[in-house]
């Protein structure tokens, strides 16, 4: 495997990886960088102008692409979603903490996203770490939450009583899709770093399994501000040809909507992953 050079980020998560290109990675780098990423759960690479097939090329050595049911499409490309905020346009995509597909029975392992066009000024992606907000939790509490499950839907964010489309110039597509639910333990076991992490989600967490909507409200609620505690958080500013690839089984984001009038384009690649438990 090759040593790469590797800056851990301050704040709450994620590593800078440089010295490496991604367009033509060795399988030594590669194992380097899956060994990061299962170590940070966030890795950002800088001044990566990859083209869309070296995108879907990369993303492939990770594993099966989940072609996203509701993002518009790179044309020509459908492996890849197109996260995109015209100069018009008030909402942006994915501008409330998440992570991605909970919804699904078999939730994504990670998203690529790489930087194509960005405001000069805003435009940021927060990321909050889930180890951490799992482990700053009370042993007592902790053991609590290991019985519990949460339900996950997308109904209400992608589905037909959903504005989300309309108010993003129609880049949130096919709400007649967003027939899923599913339910996950509020608690998982990471499948390949073994570490404990919180699997709850404010877009897309409904409610604990058993408990009524107040109750859940509750703890959900508490649980949230625990995790988006500032120490658990990075802030990520893009520039042209940035890219982050987060692990949604541990970590959470949020992409700022702080730059009115301006556009900004981002190709978003998710890879499938396991079930989780
Ligand atoms: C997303 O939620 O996938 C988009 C994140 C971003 O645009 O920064």
């Amino acid at each position: 495997m090759k040593d790469l050079d590797i800056k851990e980020l301050d704040g709450g998560v994620g590593a800078e990886i440089h010295g490496v290109d991604l367009q033509k990675l060795s399988n030594s780098e590669f194992a380097s960088i899956r060994d990061a990423f299962v170590k940070y759960g966030l890795i950002f690479f800088r001044e990566q102008p990859i083209s869309p097939e070296q995108h879907i090329e990369f993303a492939e050595r990770w594993g099966e692409i989940n072609i996203n049911r509701f993002f518009a499409k790179v044309e020509g490309y459908d492996q890849i979603a197109e996260v995109l905020k015209e100069k018009d346009q008030e909402l942006n995509i994915g501008g409330a903490w998440h992570t991605d597909h909970s919804y699904d029975d078999i939730p994504a392992m990670g998203s690529i996203l790489v930087a194509k066009e960005v405001p000069d000024q805003g435009g940021d992606t927060l990321f909050a770490n889930m180890y951490k907000a799992y482990e700053n939790l009370s042993d007592g509490f902790k053991e609590t939450l290991s019985n519990l499950k949460a339900i996950h839907s997308s109904r209400h964010v992608f589905g037909e009583q959903s504005s989300y489309g309309e108010q993003t110039n129609n880049q949130i597509r096919n709400p007649e899709l967003a027939t899923q639910d599913a339910i996950h333990p509020v608690i998982i076991t990471h499948p390949e770093s073994g570490k404990k992490a919180l699997y709850v989600n404010p877009s897309f967490t409904i409610g604990i399994e058993g408990w009524s909507k107040e109750e859940s409200r509750a703890l959900l609620d508490f649980l949230y501000s625990q995790a988006v505690s500032e120490e658990n958080i990075t802030r990520f500013k893009w520039k042209k040809d940035s890219i982050a690839f987060w692990d949604n089984r541990c970590t959470w984001h949020y992409a700022l909507n702080d730059y009115p009038g301006k556009r900004r384009l981002m190709h978003r690649i998710t890879v499938e992953g396991s079930k989780i438990s």
